[in-house]
């Protein structure tokens, strides 16, 4: 028997697998992975990590399975595991967007030990946020052992699945709204004159350092904006300009849009 099985060795199922490797929690041995691509399963053996034939072997030999393909392929890959017989005591580990434990319990009717996880691609570099939420089934010992290969990878949280749709905007999706905002700092640099790669580092390092003062410093961003905004200085016509356009609003609005998409490409 795997101590962990991995379906989908893509962007999200490699970082988890290496995190889960690098952290000491499992050894590459110990781990079974299948992906319809060659080349990732070429990469995952070269890892010392066991590529099975399909699907349905992962999941008759894996104590821990992680389902790390996208949510529009878990119908396809669900109706194949329903024909194989997991081994007792299993718990899946979930990432898809959208996708409920409870979808994938219609389909695996022998299946009750689950832990959903949303993590983001931060993950990649040991820098991401996952936020986590378990069956019943599954113990609390057992549960912080997962939560501990997240954990290698950066932060979590634990939150009720009831709310795993509501937090992609805060982590799962939003490193895509950082990234537009920095280039629309950078590319406003590069109209003013400076060169667009140097606005980016410089752009991306006071992401890094202002997230940095939000997690260390003790102070709201709201004390924060006032630090940075002198009265008659140049921040505040910066701000004035977001606060015109209800930039507040429009983030709302984009975040909403973003946890109901979940709902609706979800199961
Ligand atoms: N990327 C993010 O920012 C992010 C954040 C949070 C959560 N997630 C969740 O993470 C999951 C994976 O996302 P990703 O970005 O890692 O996707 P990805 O890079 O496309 O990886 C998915 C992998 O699964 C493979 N696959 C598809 N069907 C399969 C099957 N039946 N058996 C084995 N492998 C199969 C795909 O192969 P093919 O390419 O050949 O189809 C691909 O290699 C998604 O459900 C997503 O909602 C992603």
């Amino acid at each position: 028997m795997y101590r962990l099985g991995v379906i989908g060795a893509g962007n999200m199922g490699m970082a988890i697998l290496n995190g889960a490797i690098s952290s000491g929690a499992v050894k590459a041995h110990e781990t079974a992975v299948f992906d319809l691509d060659a080349e990732k399963k070429m990469i995952c053996k070269g890892k010392g990590c066991a590529v099975l034939e399909d699907e349905g072997e992962v999941y008759k030999d894996s104590a821990v399975l992680l389902f790390a393909v996208k949510p529009q392929n878990f119908e396809t890959l669900l109706n194949k595991l329903s024909g194989f017989k997991p081994p007792e005591g299993q718990i899946i580990v979930t990432i898809a967007a959208g996708v409920s434990t409870g979808y994938i319990k219609s389909f695996l009717k022998q299946s009750k030990r689950f832990i959903r996880v949303m993590p983001n691609t931060p993950l990649l570099i040991g820098k991401g946020a996952s936020f986590l939420s378990k069956s019943e089934e599954v113990t609390d010992a057992e549960f912080e052992k997962i939560r501990a290969i997240f954990g290698a990878m950066g932060e979590t949280a634990v939150i009720p699945e009831d709310k795993m749709n509501e937090v992609i905007p805060v982590n799962g999706s939003s490193p895509a709204f950082v990234y537009y905002f920095i280039d629309a700092v950078a590319k406003s640099a590069e109209k003013m004159g400076v060169d667009y790669d140097t606005a980016l580092r410089l752009a991306a390092a006071t992401f890094i350092g202002s997230a940095e003062m939000i997690l260390k410093s003790g102070k709201t961003p709201e004390e924060l904006i006032k630090m940075v905004c002198s009265p008659g200085g140049t921040t505040i016509e910066a701000i004035k300009v977001f606060d015109a356009r209800s930039l507040y609003d429009i983030i709302d609005e984009a975040c909403v849009k973003c946890a109901k998409r979940a709902y609706e490409i979800g199961k």
